[in-house]
């Protein structure tokens, strides 16, 4: 006899588990993190803080949500930090959702939201996409009595496809007021500019929509583990009382306030990415791969013959040829395809020469 689990255990996964085979230093494309190191004032930030790691961190990150508002032109009241924006995915799910209740998705929706529904106990629906896009109307027609949130990415992870802001607005008007709406902008920084402050604007106008962002992207602090959502007034307190007291750490706070005191630093690090996003998405579709229209830091791409069996060639020739790691999507359902993040040139260009090596054989 055992204790009894409520939730199915999760494997340990390794990526690609066996040594790089010619002992070459091993560059991740597969995690969608930015290639850059801190910024200087972001680690100096750092290393003070690390001299005070006695003391906890603000519980209610008071200097970090101050910084935010003042940033992006929100009340500070309507904004709570977590230990990544992924933590503030599960607070959402456990103050709104129990068995019995659904929460709703897009088809090739982010992967967490699935392991947010089964943490709760909550069923998962997904609504059907349309050219690997998340189709509001599929969303709408896909709502019951029993839909209590709906997640949704935008740009979304692994397509790397987003709504119009319009379509965005449809569906908060659209979506009945006792469904929560979490609008994910995780790579928000790489849409178009003003799409973030847009989206923003949504929670203004309904009481049911809430946003997330992370600083684990854009802002390249994936190790702190920070995001942050904001939400309508009421629903704030009952997001603290479900989240951990002293979730994101001193440290990872105050790299957090540095890093929005370097926004000139921040904006030409995206810049430089989504450069490198056009060039890419160019070259592989010149060499016939099928490259979804991405409007993140990473690209999903599907090899000239589509099938899986050259897609897992290819993610394996990356890794033994050139130390390349990327991302397989077939547990997403998306098994001709492979994702990999945008980093400097000279890593694209090392994963651009290796593919065309992969496509003209072996010598
Ligand atoms: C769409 C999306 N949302 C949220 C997250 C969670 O990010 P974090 O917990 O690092 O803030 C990720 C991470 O990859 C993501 O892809």
């Amino acid at each position: 006899m055992r204790p009894r689990a409520y939730l199915d255990p999760m494997p340990v996964r390794g990526r690609i588990a066996r040594p790089q085979p010619k002992g070459l230093p091993l560059i991740n494309m597969g995690f969608n993190e930015l290639p850059y190191p801190p910024a200087p004032k972001v680690a100096e930030a750092l290393a003070l803080a690390a001299q005070r790691a006695q003391s906890y961190g603000s519980p209610h990150n008071d200097a970090l949500r101050a910084a935010l508002g003042a940033r992006n032109g929100l009340a500070s009241d309507q904004i709570i930090c977590g230990n990544g924006s992924e933590e503030l995915l599960d607070v959402i799910a456990r103050v709104f959702a129990r068995p019995g209740d659904e929460i709703l998705i897009s088809e090739f929706g982010y992967i967490q939201f699935a392991l947010t529904a089964n943490r709760v106990g909550a069923s998962l629906i997904k609504a059907s996409e349309q050219a690997f896009t998340s189709d509001i109307d599929a969303l709408v027609a896909a709502v019951t009595e029993r839909t209590r949130i709906l997640f949704l990415a935008n740009p979304n992870n692994p397509t790397g496809t987003m709504v119009p802001l319009a379509e965005l607005a449809r569906l908060a008007r659209t979506l009945p007021p006792t469904v929560v709406l979490v609008l994910d902008l995780a790579y928000g920084e790489f849409a178009p500019e003003g799409y973030c402050a847009q989206v923003h604007g949504l929670v203004a106008e309904h009481e049911n929509v809430a946003v997330t962002r992370t600083f684990s992207k854009a802002y390249g602090l994936a190790g702190a583990r920070v995001g942050w959502c904001h939400g309508p007034d009421w629903m704030i307190p009952l997001l603290y009382a479900a989240r951990g007291m002293g979730t994101v750490n001193a440290l990872a706070q105050a790299a957090a306030c540095a890093a929005l005191d370097e926004m000139d630093v921040v904006a030409s690090r995206v810049r430089e990415i989504v450069s490198e996003r056009h060039r890419l998405a160019a070259a592989l579709t010149t060499l016939g791969f099928t490259v979804l229209p991405s409007q993140a830091n990473f690209l999903l791409i599907s090899p000239p013959d589509g099938t899986p069996e050259t897609t897992e060639a290819l993610v394996e020739h990356l890794f033994d040829t050139a130390g390349i790691i990327v991302n397989r999507t077939r547990e997403a359902g998306l098994e001709r395809f492979l994702r990999f993040s945008l980093s400097r040139a000279a890593h694209n260009d090392l994963l651009l020469e290796t593919v065309r090596a992969f496509l003209d054989g072996p010598p």
